[in-house]
């Protein structure tokens, strides 16, 4: 089995959770690491530690760049790995607007490089198994999509992170930071294009206290601060209309007290429906309209073959957000294997630069559509 060379760009919250489940993978060597806070950089015992990405980028050694930057750096960071011939794996959004996506999927295919996102909320074992069950027509003809992605840790006005300024983060903040997750799991799940959406998008908090030093993501630092105007969205709810007739809907907000990281997605089928929550990920509840409603455990005793390349734990030891992480990750690297073993064929689909690009374009037409204030129909590249 081939082993590869990784550089991570970016040590904050998602950039440790990548370096951990790295590391859990043996045909991977995380060989270099790139980040602005140079002692913690060092603190994490790897080869090289470079204060500048563009050095990491340059290093011929590294092959796969993992990208875990705050979203202003990610088009310019995602650019250069590909034209420097280095596959991808960067943290959601791509880039910050769809013309940048864009110009990344076909940097990517012309390059014949492997540029992956970490679209990880597809790869818990039960949303797993969801996805099978829909597959073998369990649920039936697929009616309704609909669900919702709250959290709570930006709902004071003096709690501050670099996603609620536009020109950090983008436009799309509670839509960008969380509703794209949810997107990408309703498409991922029904196998379904979103192709119109109206929506209503709102700053419930315009000012905020931003502090005057650097405040960790998910931290709170509430001394010496200085007020900021705030455009990003906290709080967005949105209709769907996806191919083949089926409707949805789901509300994202991160204002909303007691809910820290709470991901609900529930899909109607014309014989069943399927309800999975992140903050419960062992779980799938189905719903019967002739018999009991039942919910169904992980336990790779009895769920299908399918499902359990991406379940490495027996029932009753939950997996959750790392295993999911590095479940893409398997899925990212399985397809990167010159010659893949059959398991890693079977698991070499991931989340490509043109899932994230498709996604960056649903949410540029939920913020159209709020502005406008009527449905809008997103067209997306041929
Ligand atoms: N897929 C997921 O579930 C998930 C979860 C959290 C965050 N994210 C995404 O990951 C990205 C990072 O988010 P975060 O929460 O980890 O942010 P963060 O602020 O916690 O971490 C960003 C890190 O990047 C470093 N950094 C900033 N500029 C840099 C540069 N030029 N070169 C090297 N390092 C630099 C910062 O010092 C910081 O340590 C965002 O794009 C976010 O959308 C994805």
């Amino acid at each position: 089995m081939k082993k590869f060379k990784v550089g991570i760009i970016g040590l904050g919250f998602i950039g440790m959770v990548h370096l951990e489940a790295l590391r859990r993978l043996d045909n991977i060597e995380v060989i270099a690491v790139s980040e602005t806070d140079l002692t913690k950089a060092k603190a994490c015992n790897v080869k090289k530690v470079y204060e500048h990405w563009e050095e990491l980028v340059a290093d011929p050694e590294i092959e796969v760049v993992h990208n875990c930057t705050p979203n202003h750096f990610h088009f310019a960071i995602n650019q250069a790995c590909l034209k420097a011939g280095k596959h991808v794996l960067s943290e959601k959004p791509l880039a910050m607007d769809s013309r940048e996506t864009f110009e990344l999927t076909q940097l990517a295919t012309a390059n014949g490089l492997k540029a992956g996102v970490n679209f990880a909320y597809r790869y818990y074992p039960m949303v797993q198994w969801a996805k099978d069950l829909i597959r073998t027509g369990y649920l039936g003809k697929i009616k309704t999509v609909h669900g919702r992605y709250l959290q709570d840790w930006l709902m004071f006005d003096t709690d501050y992170n670099w996603r609620v300024e536009e020109n950090l983060g983008g436009r799309a903040r509670a839509l960008g930071d969380i509703g794209s997750h949810w997107c990408d799991l309703a498409c991922y799940l029904t196998g379904l294009e979103i192709q119109e959406v109206m929506a209503d998008y709102v700053t419930i908090l315009p000012v905020r206290q931003r502090p005057r030093l650097k405040v960790e993501t998910f931290q709170q630092q509430k001394a010496d601060t200085e007020p900021i105007s705030v455009t990003t969205d906290d709080w967005a709810a949105v209709l769907l209309h996806f191919e083949q007739n089926v409707v949805g809907n789901f509300i994202v907000s991160q204002v909303s007290a007691g809910h820290k990281n709470d991901l609900e997605i529930e899909i109607d089928g014309s014989l069943r429906s399927l309800f999975w929550r992140q903050e419960d990920p062992e779980h799938l509840v189905i719903g019967e309209r002739g018999g009991a409603n039942h919910t169904l455990y992980k336990d790779p005793a009895v769920m299908p073959e399918a499902v359990q390349a991406l379940t490495h734990f027996p029932s009753g030891h939950p997996e959750g957000f790392p295993d999911a992480v590095k479940n893409n990750f398997i899925q990212f690297y399985s397809a990167l294997q010159e010659q893949p073993t059959a398991q890693e064929q079977a698991t070499a689909d991931y989340p490509t630069f043109n899932d994230g690009h498709r996604i960056t374009k649903a949410i540029e037409g939920i913020i159209q559509s709020s502005v406008e204030k009527k449905w809008i129909q997103i067209f997306y590249e041929r």
